[in-house]
């Protein structure tokens, strides 16, 4: 095996950090192939927490080189931002180790602006997006008017399609948003952080497909590292309560030039339970004191916002759609200890729809969000699991569990998380 991909199976959040970590340790190439500083991955590492957002996890592995490839959206001053709070920590992150892709689309400040005043615009219209303009800069690549990190090389051409873009940009912003002229961004503002980023961001371009088809053609082992999860898919996903990228397998292909045959194992990351931060449907969602107690257990707070992630029970047609979409061969299963000391355990099979029992998920959100899981129940375990390695040794009812989750989803587990070190990991079956 030397190209394997690593994709979220639910809504983003199942631990992609500690297990890319995990895994890179024997990748030569970890790359990034879509979305951008939405992402919020965290590694600790030696008792030290790492929140990376675009950056690939490999980077804290000497001697690997990280990629972010042209599916990708980079917000320049949050990746130079990352780049030195990393520095700053000891860990290097030169041109040397660390390679964009100048086909990536530039994420400028009309963007965050639109992303953040269209949320504002009241309840119906909320996605929840994590602000950060990748919606609007997407938009504009598929509109064919975004600018490219790549243009940074020629400043002239970059200052006059930049002029071009504005001109919509601010006119949306002004008069559909009413926000002031002084307040909308200036070509001349942006075009000072240009020269900036020109000048910082050079020497990390590079052409992302050729340097992935030459490490491919070398045997190098790569590593594909997915944001966000499967059901936030622009087109698999909830709609319209999705990200605007494709976090799939067949995303691997389009975001990193790589072809479709050339992927050797896909690797499907699933937390013990469910969690989405956002809106949208989350058909095993509990409101109560259940869901306050895996938040709390579980820390789940986005990396990249800091909203409280809403939690529910572990929802096996999500997981079985995303195996399904994916071709995912294994799960990795995280924060199973979270799931501690809870005497039950629920697994959604099915969904009831309208007096109706069906076994998948409807497309339409709004069928999506009438659905009510039908559960099934498993007893849960009370020893700590934390110090255990291997699977023989965890208690019979988390066995049972992790059986049954393998079995409805269609893929076994090959990697199970019982903490958030890298230490604290069942690896049942090895990848690279
Ligand atoms: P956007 O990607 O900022 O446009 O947000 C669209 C939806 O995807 C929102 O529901 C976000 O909360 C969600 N989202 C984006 N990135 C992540 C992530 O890394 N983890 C979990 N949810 C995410």
């Amino acid at each position: 095996m030397t190209i394997v991909a690593i994709v979220g199976a639910q809504w983003g959040d199942e631990g992609k950090g500690k297990v890319v970590d995990l895994l890179a340790e024997k990748a030569d190439l970890v790359v990034r192939f879509h979305g951008g500083n939405n992402a919020g991955h965290t590694l600790v590492v030696d008792s030290v927490a790492y929140a990376l957002h675009l950056v690939p996890s490999g980077v804290l592995h000497p001697g690997k080189t990280s990629l972010i490839a042209s599916g990708t959206v980079v917000d320049p001053d949050a990746l130079l931002q990352e780049i030195a709070e990393l520095t700053d920590r000891g860990v290097a992150v030169g041109p040397d180790r660390l390679k964009v892709s100048d086909r990536a689309h530039v994420i400028l400040p009309q963007h965050r602006l639109l992303d953040v005043a269209r949320e504002a615009q009241g309840s119906d219209a909320r996605l929840g997006t994590t602000g950060r303009g990748i919606g609007p800069a997407y938009e504009d690549k598929a509109a064919r008017v975004g600018l490219r990190l790549g243009e940074l090389r020629r400043l002239d051409d970059f200052r006059r399609r930049l002029e071009r873009a504005l001109v919509e940009k601010n006119f949306l912003l002004t008069k559909l948003y009413g926000m002031a002229d002084l307040q909308v961004p200036s070509v001349e503002a942006i075009m000072e952080r240009a020269k900036v980023w020109a000048e910082k961001l050079k020497p990390y371009l590079v052409d992302s497909a050729e340097l992935v088809k030459r490490a491919s053609a070398d045997g190098r082992r790569i590593l594909f590292e997915g944001a966000q999860g499967v059901q936030l898919d622009l087109d698999h996903g909830t709609y319209p309560f999705v990200t605007s990228s494709n976090p799939t397998a067949g995303g691997v292909c389009v975001g990193a030039g790589l072809p479709p045959r050339a992927l050797d194992h896909v690797l499907g990351l699933v937390k013990a339970y469910t969690t989405r931060v956002g809106e949208g449907p989350l058909p095993t969602e509990l409101h109560g004191e259940l869901g306050e107690r895996l938040r709390k257990a579980g820390r789940e707070y986005g990396t990249t916002t800091g909203r409280p992630r809403r939690c529910g029970w572990l929802d096996a047609l999500a997981v079985r759609r995303a195996v399904e979409l994916c071709g995912i061969d294994h799960l990795a299963v995280t924060k199973l200890d979270v799931l501690q000391g809870l005497p039950e355990l629920k697994i959604a099979t099915h969904y009831e729809l309208d007096g109706r029992r069906i076994d998948f998920m409807p497309a339409d959100a709004d069928d999506l969000a009438r659905c009510r899981p039908v559960y099934e129940s498993w007893p849960g375990f009370e020893a700590d699991i934390s110090k255990i390695r291997r699977l023989g040794d965890l208690p019979s009812e988390a066995r049972a569990y992790l059986d049954r989750l393998g079995e409805l989803a269609g893929a076994p587990p090959a990697l199970i998380s019982v903490g958030p070190d890298r230490e604290e990991t069942i690896v049942v079956h090895q990848y690279f």
